[in-house]
């Protein structure tokens, strides 16, 4: 079997991985490893834009406000500050690296900024309405330009390898197994630091704004080895994506709200005046997403509409010309007619749990990103924050990493017995696994949403037992097949969800429970879940 060394592997090749990498180049070789293309990331689907307070009337301070608010009592506001006021260094790397955020049409000289719900003033950098894939595509670049860095497209990391003397206080991760979808075959890589920026795992709803590619994986490559996640029940619902049968997981920003974007029930009323009288559509995505919830359950309709009609038609083609352009190939013109709009699932606050260094319950160990949880969301995460928390922890890790990597360099390893893994083929038929993939999105969506009951919580988790347990029994090991690891992935992070929905007897941001539908100060704290105990 292929081993191969390098000095710092890093999974994934979103904004986490990639602004890492830059980063550690400086210190040694880097290689990512990303599971399918490059460019199949969340970061690369982000529209709306990225936090930062950049104007005099704008104060760190209410940034801080506004991120712990949205966060409903469960943020560390030590984080909170730190990432908040970073930013402005932050966005200066971004510049640097290329990336050509907006200018203000009427002052050139500074930058265009807009608005989103919980936000209490402009604040949001952004390119058009890709501002994803403007930074993706400038750190691609930056990425493959640079001597120092390797990127293995189509390589799947299965399985951490952790020091042999894991039993003892110093626990280290030393490798993992990756099975290269190419070739195939399973191969080791060594390196003294690893990072995980796999994103997140919208993959386990039935409806998400997430790419296929949101299975996850870091989390579950986490918690196999022992590693502590937190707050694992707070998935945060977008509240509009397109609603529309042939478009998959299309997103209509939170931007349009933010210039004026006005919400219509089924039946053409407005409504977010009922539900938050003073920020009514601008209220923090949670109470949002149950308006637009309480409104589908009462009216019996299948969408809402989000209506941008009263606004000039050539400013919404210039603000907005990938979200015009999308809808108008499904036959929708957002300047003529209400967009139909449904919430999904979009965002993991929750992850590995890390510290301020983004290092995991193991110290070479990082999490970087949507995987992780580093305590800035809470609850229930700001719009645009999540760009800005993944520049600011591979920052912050790339500190740590420069102070330890050097005696890291040179430490004996204390390597476990490798083995050469078992890769099997699939012998039935594959309707056995898009079976179970689809189960599990199905449970997931209608029993762990966004109004949840213990009844609910109680029923998905023994049919998500029930289906892990066919799996392990049916497929165990290594498969050379991506949909069979996936899912594997996907349904330990379901399991993780549900039981953890299942602990926390309240309602706070995203977590709402009918039996307990009130927040509780017994419950302002994090919910841990590890492999240990
Ligand atoms: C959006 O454009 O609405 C998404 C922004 C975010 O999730 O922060």
């Amino acid at each position: 079997m292929e081993i191969i060394k390098t000095d710092f592997l890093i999974i994934g090749s979103g904004i986490a991985g990639l602004s890492l990498a830059l980063k550690l180049k400086e210190l040694g070789e880097v290689t990512i490893l990303t599971k399918k293309r490059i460019f199949d990331t969340a970061t690369a689907l982000a529209q709306g834009g990225i936090a930062c307070v950049l104007r005099e009337d704008n104060h760190f301070d209410l940034h801080i406000q506004d991120t712990l608010i949205a966060g409903d009592g469960l943020c560390n506001p030590e984080v909170v500050k730190l990432v908040i006021k970073s930013a402005p260094e932050r966005i200066q790397e971004l510049l640097n690296w290329g990336v050509p955020f907006d200018r203000d049409p009427e002052n050139p000289g500074r930058f265009h900024l807009t608005l989103e719900g919980g936000h209490s003033r402009k604040r949001i950098l952004h390119v058009g309405d890709y501002t994803g894939r403007a930074i993706e595509r400038a750190l691609v670049e930056r990425a493959l330009e640079a001597q120092n860095i390797v990127i293995l497209e189509n390589h799947f990391a299965v399985e951490l390898i952790l020091d042999r003397d894991c039993s003892s206080q110093a626990c280290k991760v030393a490798g993992a197994y990756v099975l290269d979808l190419h070739t195939p075959q399973v191969k080791i890589f060594l390196a003294p630091i690893i990072a995980l920026c796999t994103g997140g795992a919208g993959k386990v709803y039935l409806y998400t704004s997430n790419p296929d590619t949101a299975t996850g994986d870091g989390l579950a490559l986490a918690y196999r080895v022992g590693v502590t996640l937190a707050n694992m029940e707070f998935f945060q619902f977008h509240p509009t994506c397109l609603y529309h049968p042939k478009a998959k997981n299309f997103l209509i920003s939170e931007a349009l709200r933010g210039e004026g974007g006005i919400l219509l029930n089924p039946e053409g009323k407005p409504f977010m005046q009922k539900y938050d009288p003073l920020r009514k559509e601008l209220a923090p995505r949670d109470i949002v997403t149950r308006a637009i919830d309480m409104e589908l359950k009462s009216t019996g309709g299948e969408c809402v509409f989000l209506d941008m009609t009263h606004l000039p038609s050539d400013y919404i083609k210039k603000r907005f010309p990938y979200i015009y352009e999308t809808c108008l190939k499904f036959g929708i013109d957002i300047t003529a007619q209400p967009i139909p709009v449904v919430p999904a699932a979009h965002y993991l606050c929750g992850g590995i749990r890390t510290n301020s260094h983004a290092q995991t319950d193991i110290f070479n160990l990082f999490a970087i990103g949507e995987c992780a949880c580093t305590g800035l969301h809470g609850a229930n995460r700001l719009a645009s924050n999540s760009l800005l928390e993944a520049l600011v922890f591979s920052h912050q890790a790339y500190l740590k990493i420069r102070e330890i990597f050097p005696q890291l360099r040179g430490a004996s390893t204390n390597l476990p017995k490798l083995k050469t893994p078992e890769v099997k083929e699939i012998r039935e038929e594959k309707v056995f696994i898009s079976h179970n993939w689809d189960l599990i999105r199905k449970i997931m969506w209608d029993f762990v949403g966004i109004v949840r009951s213990l009844k609910m919580l109680d029923f998905a988790r023994r049919r998500i037992s029930f289906i892990q347990e066919e799996i392990e029994n049916n497929w165990g090991g290594l498969y050379l097949d991506l949909d069979v690891m996936e899912l594997k992935n996907i349904c330990i992070v379901a399991d993780l969800m549900v039981k953890s929905a299942l602990s926390r007897r309240e309602s706070r941001g995203t977590h709402y429970l009918l039996d307990f539908p009130h927040k509780s100060e017994e419950w302002a704290k994090d919910t841990l879940i590890s492999a240990k105990f």
